[in-house]
Parts: structure tokens; C-alpha cells; sequence
């Protein structure tokens, strides 16, 4: 589709925030166009700075093993973040960041119209949902803004870091296949 491919091109030259300058190549996300769920993370880390592809790191392999779990592939959704360029250090992005770069992503979640977005961490919960949630208060749980579905889950990063949560992200993985399977969300 002529405008997706627009939108993608835009991240790919964008220089609207100081990102820019250190990243080495920006992650425009990927997935079909017509993607019945959408999965998005903070913001590239090194693997996928290097690569330009989103979730191509140890969080990405976590993410691919879930989504496995219920049935699903990473060719099968689609996966992207809050902001397309590498924050230096993967420090967490800036308001100012959030705000020059998430047009992209409403532009891309316009035109895809999930059932369902499922935000993965505190920065896609807090920028697309609600500033003040926190993850560990609304995971698993359906909330709904502007028309769109969402289904916060823990980053799979934090998982690698915390152990009991995998535990946690596994099951809300669990809840997410029963939701997509029980008709409550059309598309
Ligand atoms: N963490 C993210 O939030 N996004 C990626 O693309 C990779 C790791
Ligand atoms: Fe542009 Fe987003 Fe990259 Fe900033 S992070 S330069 S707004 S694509």
C-alpha cells in the first residue's frame, strides 16, 4: 500500500528529534497491513539498530517464543515501537521523543486498524493508553482508547531480567489467545 510505504520511508529519513544523530539505522516496524493484532515495545535497542528491524534481539526471541505459544508468528502481527530510532545507552525516550515520533505510529496503526494493540512496558502503555498507568497495576487486562483495543503486557526484556515475570507475561500471552479467539473483539 502506496501510503504505508510512505510512512516507512518518512522513518527512514526522519531527523525530527536528536535520535537521529546516533542511531544507525532507523526501525520502522514490520508486519502485514491488514494485521489483526499489533505489538509494540519502547524503542530499538542494539540489534535492532543494527539490523532496522524491530524485536531481532533476546527480547525479540522471547517475544517470537510467545507468540509461538499461542499459535501465532512474528510474520503473522505486527511489531514496532514508540520511537523508530535507537535511544543512546537504550535509555527509556523522552516526552519530547514520544511526541516527535508517534504520529508515525498512529499513522500506522490507522491504517493497519488492529482488533487489538497490545503494548508491551510502561513507555507504549503510558504513551498510547494512559500517562499515569503502570504496568504492573493493568497487565492483562483490556482497556480501550479513541475506538482501539488495547492489551498491555510486560516488556518480554524485563522478563530476561526477572525472572518471575515470565511466568506472568506467559499467561497474559494465554489471556490474549482466548480474547483473539472469543469473538468479543472484531475485525
Ligand atoms: N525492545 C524494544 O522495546 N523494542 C525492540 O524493537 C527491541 C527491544
Ligand atoms: Fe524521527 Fe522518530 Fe527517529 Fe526521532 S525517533 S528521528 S522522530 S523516526
Amino acid at each position: 500500500m502506496v501510503i504505508f510505504d510512505e510512512i516507512t520511508r518518512d522513518i527512514l529519513g526522519c531527523k525530527k528529534c536528536e535520535l537521529c544523530r546516533s542511531r544507525t539505522n532507523a526501525v520502522p516496524g514490520e508486519g502485514p497491513i491488514d494485521a489483526k493484532a499489533m505489538f509494540i515495545g519502547e524503542g530499538p535497542g542494539r540489534e535492532e539498530d543494527i539490523q532496522g528491524r524491530p524485536f531481532v534481539g533476546p527480547a525479540g526471541q522471547l517475544l517470537e517464543e510467545l507468540l509461538y505459544s499461542i499459535g501465532l508468528s512474528r510474520e503473522d502481527v505486527f511489531i514496532g515501537n514508540i520511537v523508530k530510532c535507537r535511544p543512546p545507552n537504550n535509555r527509556v525516550p523522552t516526552i519530547e521523543e514520544v511526541q516527535s515520533c508517534i504520529p508515525y505510529l498512529y499513522a500506522q496503526i490507522a491504517i493497519i486498524q488492529p482488533k487489538i494493540v497490545c503494548t508491551l512496558g510502561n513507555t507504549p502503555l503510558n504513551a498510547l493508553v494512559l500517562p499515569k498507568l503502570t504496568i504492573g497495576s493493568v497487565h492483562g487486562k483490556l482497556l480501550e482508547r479513541d475506538g482501539f483495543v488495547f492489551f498491555p503486557m510486560y516488556h518480554p526484556a524485563a522478563a530476561l531480567y526477572h525472572g518471575e515475570l515470565k511466568d506472568v507475561l506467559e499467561n497474559d500471552f494465554l489471556k490474549l489467545k482466548e480474547v483473539l479467539n472469543s469473538g468479543k473483539i472484531n475485525k
